[in-house]
């Protein structure tokens, strides 16, 4: 939607993955911190989102929803106080039904009341589930609340999240900032693949103002890296070669998210060094924030169950954006073609790699090849070099 925000994708941060209700304030403090001694929020992570839990169970006499005095007894416009003093922006959570999926207070029929609350407490975000919604329609659902958000006269970013069930990308544009192409993540290599495919399916719907949302990152929760059997023992290698699956993690995550939401959902306050290098690369993050704003997709793919797999998108300064998925058990070279990803075949690039950060080939025509690890990837920019003949 036209609210001015959103020209790119989202980032920032959310409870949910990693702490789903265990949330008090000391957390989000303690996260908004870590957000800003790590470097993450300079980079652009700059929401901090309050996912469900927040409030009480119960809504006050007037109406009201409250936090919860135990978990948030300072009160969420506290906490949007101290994360505004640190230059970030706070979110909060609620669901397009009479209760939110772990049965907290929703905002069906009170839109406008509850909008008008979150405002008054300097909310800048809100994202909106699903649960008892008692069967009525999103399409009738969720734009209540976007013309009571509205309606405040105070900037909220509006984050769909019916979980993909009604085709979103088809309507949604009109409604939110982003919306959930699918169900719920989880930290393992099947969710991730999975979740990757049916985002790719609504690329087109994709731009400034409204994105698909393929859920947080799991980036740093480290399950993914226990349950894939090619990922455990590459995690605490030194060795950058067998590193690479677990940076696919990220990597296949920024590939298929070329131009999608990046909510970091691990505990910043505790991160690694492995999963900030990962959160921080300037190149890929350049990728996502790209200010064309189109989706890259799955060109290509060949190998058993077309598991090797070319991802391409177009960015702005006439360059690309590549990726080569091999999702094979086993390593294997994958060979993008220029008419696969829209260049002519005798169009020279260079070719730049972005988790080595270097030019690797200065001078590539009609195809680029490399050889990938299983369940790895790797991701590029093309930049078209100037034809050195004269067109007179
Ligand atoms: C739903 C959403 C999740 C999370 C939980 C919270 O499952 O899809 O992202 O917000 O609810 O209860």
């Amino acid at each position: 939607i036209d609210n001015g925000l959103a020209r790119t994708p989202q980032m920032g941060w959310s409870t949910w993955n990693f702490f789903a209700c265990n949330i008090n304030e000391t957390v989000i403090k303690e996260t908004a911190d870590a957000l800003i001694s790590t470097g993450l929020a300079s980079l652009g992570y700059t929401y901090v989102n309050i996912d469900d839990c927040w409030s009480r169970s119960t809504r006050n006499l007037k109406g009201e929803m409250i936090p919860d005095p135990k978990t948030f007894p300072s009160g969420i416009k506290a906490l949007a106080d101290y994360v505004h003093s640190k230059g970030l922006k706070l979110g909060v959570y609620s669901d397009a039904g009479i209760f939110t999926c772990q049965v907290r207070p929703g905002s069906l029929f009170q839109e406008k009341n509850d909008a008008e609350l979150w405002a008054s407490w300097g909310v800048d975000y809100l994202k909106y589930d699903n649960c008892y919604n008692l069967g009525l329609p999103p399409q009738k659902r969720y734009p209540p609340m976007r013309d009571a958000l509205n309606d405040t006269g105070r900037t909220i970013f509006y984050a769909l999240c019916e979980w993909g069930i009604d085709d979103p990308a088809e309507w949604a544009g009109k409604i939110g900032n982003s919306w959930r192409t699918t169900d719920d993540i989880n930290d393992t290599w099947i969710s991730m693949t999975t979740i990757a495919d049916i985002n790719n399916k609504w690329a087109s719907y994709a731009g400034p103002g409204g994105w698909n949302d393929p859920d947080m990152l799991e980036v740093g929760n480290g399950g993914m890296n226990y349950h894939d059997p090619f990922s455990k023992q590459f995690l605490h290698s030194d060795n950058k070669f067998v590193m690479q699956p677990f940076f696919c993690e990220i990597a296949c995550w920024f590939k298929w998210c070329m131009s999608a939401p990046l909510i970091i959902g691990c505990d910043v306050r505790n991160i690694t060094a492995d999963t900030l290098k990962i959160l921080s690369n300037k190149e890929v993050i350049a990728v996502d924030q790209d200010p064309l704003g189109v989706q890259g997709r799955r060109v290509y793919a060949s190998g058993p169950d077309g598991c090797q797999q070319v991802w391409a998108g177009p960015l702005s300064r006439n360059r690309l954006a590549m990726v080569l998925w091999n999702r094979c058990s086993k390593a294997a070279t994958i060979t993008a073609n220029w008419s696969a990803i829209g260049l002519e075949p005798s169009i020279s690039v260079s070719m730049r790699d972005l988790w080595k950060h270097e030019v690797v080939s200065e001078n590539t025509v009609g195809s680029f090849s490399a050889r990938v690890n299983a369940h790895g990837c790797e991701m590029y920019i093309l930049t078209p070099r100037r034809s050195t003949r004269s067109s007179i």
